[in-house]
């Protein structure tokens, strides 16, 4: 099912105290969007630590709370948009124990209620509104009077209320224009996690090896970086596969091309990498492996340098061939643009 705007009824968050936890990537761009619905400013409140957020809220004209807890008493709805490997600590241990019986609580991703790590009161609403989209296109696209693909779900039912302020929610941000679709915590975590641990791993790893082949058959490092993806057309070939089709795209491409890649893609069974990606899907998303792996480093996220987990892949991929490859090609470049 697709929710538009007729289906979302604004008024039910009429006097409503809305409170953003975070005001980062989605967090800014949804809380402009709903002020810029209607939403009274000083029914709004961001609820952040002191940092850079914090003053961009306040250079935006929004009323900022410093104290966690005292955000949490007064709130109706809560927008829970911190990175998500912080939320169950700020949430559980300082937002959660405060806030109201029938507060609404909505979620941009659907990973920590599908993995219960959040605690909620049986008699609390808890609704996903997960864009598909980075904020600042959240924002822009609003700006621009479109809207945006994203997913929208009443998890938790608590007031018999939540899949109305489900999609006030989405109408608010903008998200009911092109069409809300209805999806669930489970879906948008078994989808998120498979393309970020499956899909895109093998992407990366068809274009390192592919690389790795041509080069070793003596093409040079600009023509490979151009040829693979610094002329951007892997960016149209995908924009073109959203806006006409993800087979009809390749008739753009010369008859030479669209023989090669058809009877290539055939050829292949994608019987090794169907269990391969089954096994990921079962073994280690579904089944709460990777998310156990992950909260344990949950603390070694905020350190520098090579002290944080994700630093150290970054190091390790910096050391792909393609990655050398490319860095020499951009700094020859930068040279030449300074000439
Ligand atoms: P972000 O990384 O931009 O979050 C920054 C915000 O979190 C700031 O307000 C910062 O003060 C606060 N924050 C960071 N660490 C904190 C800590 N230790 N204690 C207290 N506050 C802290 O977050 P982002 O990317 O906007 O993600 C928020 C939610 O939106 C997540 O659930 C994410 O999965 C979801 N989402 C994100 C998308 C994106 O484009 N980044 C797309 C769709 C959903």
């Amino acid at each position: 099912k697709i929710y538009y705007d007729q289906d979302a009824d604004l008024t039910v968050l009429d006097g409503k105290t809305i409170v953003f936890l975070g005001f980062g990537n989605q967090g800014a761009a949804q809380a402009q969007n709903l002020r810029d619905t209607g939403i009274p400013n000083d029914n709004i409140i961001i609820a952040n630590r002191e940092d850079s957020y914090a003053e961009d809220a306040k250079l935006k004209g929004f009323n900022v709370q410093h104290d966690f807890s005292k955000a949490a008493q007064v709130a109706d709805v809560v927008f829970l948009l911190i990175p998500d490997q912080v939320q169950p600590r700020i949430f559980n241990e300082i937002f959660a124990p405060k806030l109201k019986d029938n507060v609404a609580i909505c979620v941009a991703s659907g990973y920590n209620v599908f993995f219960k790590l959040l605690k909620f009161k049986r008699s609390q609403d808890v609704v996903m509104v997960a864009p598909r989209m980075i904020g600042s296109s959240v924002r822009s696209l609003y700006q621009k009077g479109k809207g945006f693909p994203c997913f929208v779900s009443a998890e938790q039912d608590g007031t018999g209320n939540a899949l109305k302020i489900a999609l006030a929610l989405s109408r608010g941000i903008g998200a009911t224009k092109l069409g809300a679709i209805s999806s669930s915590v489970y879906e948008e975590t078994a989808m998120d996690l498979m393309a970020e641990q499956a899909l895109w791993p093998n992407i990366i790893m068809l274009f390192r090896e592919g690389f790795n082949v041509l080069k070793e058959a003596g093409c040079s490092d600009e023509a490979l970086c151009y040829e693979m993806w610094m002329s951007k057309e892997p960016a149209e070939i995908f924009e073109a596969a959203a806006d006409e089709g993800f087979v009809t795209q390749l008739k753009h491409h010369s008859t030479v091309s669209q023989y090669g890649q058809l009877s290539g893609a055939l050829k292949l069974d994608g019987i090794a990498a169907r269990e391969h990606f089954k096994n990921i899907l079962y073994n280690q998303i579904l089944n709460g492996k990777f998310t156990k792996e992950f909260s344990q480093i949950e603390a070694d996220l905020e350190k520098d340098g090579l002290d944080n987990p994700v630093n150290q892949l970054y190091a390790k991929a910096e050391e792909m061939e393609l990655a050398q490859a490319e860095a020499r090609v951009r700094s020859r470049l930068a040279d030449m643009l300074k000439q």
